[in-house]
This record gives structure tokens, sequence and C-alpha cells, in this order.
């Protein structure tokens, strides 16, 4: 993997030694230390709520989101390892409960390479799973409910059914309400607060494209990590955003693209009025 942006400055004298072993625009395998530093959360995010929402999400030349309904033909072992450790980093993975249905989502599990990270800035050895769900229809009795090292949060709205809030509750679930409004659905502007509410501030969600497209019309999109694959899929699979059109399209500033096997992992961050 190397580094393509930002580059260093060019040197300007040609009898300056090629980069040195370790420097990141050299083509090699980087750590998993190495990407953390260059992924760290902000230390003070710009948000009132104190929360800071990333998105990982990978998408084919073509825009796809997904191939036959599954987002692992688009990834690669690289961008695995990106995933794996954006998970790392993160105090919550905040996730639709289509993708957690599609993708079968189990707990987030304590991994050693972070234990020494996580326990320094006082977070549980893995991050909590948030699902975001009106209707409910989450399977309670998965290992993502009742074998999780930190229990799984279900974000729901104002009418969602008691028997299933109850079930939820029953399987170990923390319940929260985002959201009074008629339609039972989650406001997702306040997902942010309500996970900060429970002490979760860097936040990572990982979409699916409906949850996304809510979180960047909201204005509560802080981050995106997006990985583009070599692969062009056609089809019809949604874009990684699917869902109402934003007021005024959003700038976002690029802030790092490594590039490994021709997949680019892009990082952009948003501009703040
Ligand atoms: N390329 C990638 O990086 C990537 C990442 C993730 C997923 N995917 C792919 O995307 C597909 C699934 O995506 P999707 O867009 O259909 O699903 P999604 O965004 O993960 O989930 C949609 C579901 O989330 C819940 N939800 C979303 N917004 C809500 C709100 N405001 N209030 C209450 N509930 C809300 C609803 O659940 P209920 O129906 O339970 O109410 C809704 O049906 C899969 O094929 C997956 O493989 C790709």
């Amino acid at each position: 993997m190397r580094r393509l942006f930002p580059l260093p400055a060019l040197p300007t004298d040609p009898s300056t030694p090629p980069p040195a072993a370790g420097d990141p625009v050299r083509d090699r395998e980087w750590g998993l230390d190495e990407l953390a530093d260059a992924y760290a959360y902000p230390e003070r995010p710009h948000s009132a709520s104190g929360a800071y929402l990333r998105a990982n999400m990978v998408s084919s030349l073509d825009g796809a989101a997904h191939h036959d309904g599954r987002s692992k033909p688009l990834s690669s072992e690289t961008d695995m390892r990106i995933f794996g450790m954006l998970r790392g980093l993160a105090d919550a993975v905040v996730v639709g409960a289509g993708t957690v249905r599609k993708e079968g989502y189990r707990p987030a599990r304590a991994r050693e390479a972070f234990s020494t990270r996580r326990a320094a800035l006082g977070q549980p050895p893995a991050p909590a799973i948030a699902v975001v769900s009106a209707s409910l229809e989450l399977d309670f009795s998965a290992p993502l409910f009742t074998e999780p090292l930190v229990p799984t949060v279900v974000i729901t709205g104002a009418r969602a059914a008691e028997d299933r809030v109850a079930a939820a509750k029953a399987a170990g679930a923390q319940v929260v309400r985002a959201g009074a409004g008629p339609s039972g659905r989650v406001d997702v502007a306040a997902v942010p607060t309500a996970l900060a509410e429970l002490g979760y501030t860097r936040l990572l969600t990982e979409g699916g494209p409906r949850l996304l497209a809510q979180f960047a019309t909201a204005g509560v999109l802080d981050e995106l990590c997006l990985a583009v694959a070599p692969l062009m899929v056609a089809g019809d699979a949604a874009r990684i955003a699917n869902g109402p059109l934003a007021a005024e399209p959003e700038r976002f500033s690029l802030a790092s693209v490594l590039e490994d096997a021709g997949f680019l992992f892009t990082r952009y961050c948003r501009i703040y009025p």
C-alpha cells in the first residue's frame, strides 16, 4: 500500500536519496498501528453533540454499493483490514437494519492489536454495534444481541411496537428512542447526540446506503472513508447513498488517498459552513 495524497514536498536537490523504508509513499505493507494513526479520530469534534460521525463504504467503479446484495464481492483483503482497523478505533458502529439482515451482522470482536490504544482512551475492548430500525424486525436470538462484549444498541422511533422493544431488551439490547415524529422513523440528526449520551462519541457508520443518505442530508456526517474498487458490476444496485436528495450538494475536502492493488482508499472530511 502507498500514499498518493498528501504527498511530501518534491525534493529540489537531485542528489536527495529515495524515500526510506517506512516512508508512506513507498509501496509496502502498512502496520495496523500506522494505519490507525493515519485514521485517528479528531480530539475535538466540531459538532456540539461532542460526537464525530465517520462513514466507511466501498463502491465499484460504476458506483454500485453491492453485488447481488452483498458488499463482500467489492472488497479486498486490504479493504477488510481498513474496515477492521476503523472498527478498532470506534466507540460504536452505527448500521441500518437492512445491512444487519442482509450481511448477517455479528458483534464486534476485541482485538489485541487495539487493546492498548483503546484502554488509553478509556474505550471498552470492542465497539458497540448500534442498529437503526423502525420495524424492529430483527432476530433477537442472534449472537449480535445475545453474545456481544458490549451491549448492542437498538435505535428506534417513537412508535416502535412495544412487544418488539420488550424482545430487544430481554435479549440484552439497550433501546434508545430517537425521533418523536408520527412516522415512527428515527430522526437520524439526533443519533450522534443519543449515542454521545451513552458515552459513545467516536462513531463509525457502515451504512447501508439508505441510512447513509439520511446522515448525509441531515448534515451530521463528518467524514466519508470511501474505498473505490477497481471493478465494474453494472446492474441496478444502489449507490453508497440512496435516499432523499440533499437541498444543496454538501462539500467535503480530500484528507488522504491510499492505494493498494488498484483500490483507492479515500478519506474526505466535511467542510463546515
Ligand atoms: N458498499 C458498502 O460499503 C455497503 C455498506 C453497507 C451495506 N451495503 C449493502 O447495502 C444493502 C443494504 O442497504 P439498505 O440501504 O437497503 O439498508 P440500510 O440502510 O442498512 O437499512 C435500511 C433499514 O434501516 C432502518 N432505517 C433506516 N433509516 C431509518 C430511520 N430513519 N428510522 C428508522 N429506521 C431506519 C430501516 O429498518 P427497518 O426496516 O427494520 O425499519 C430500513 O429498512 C445490502 O445489500 C448491503 O450489502 C453496502
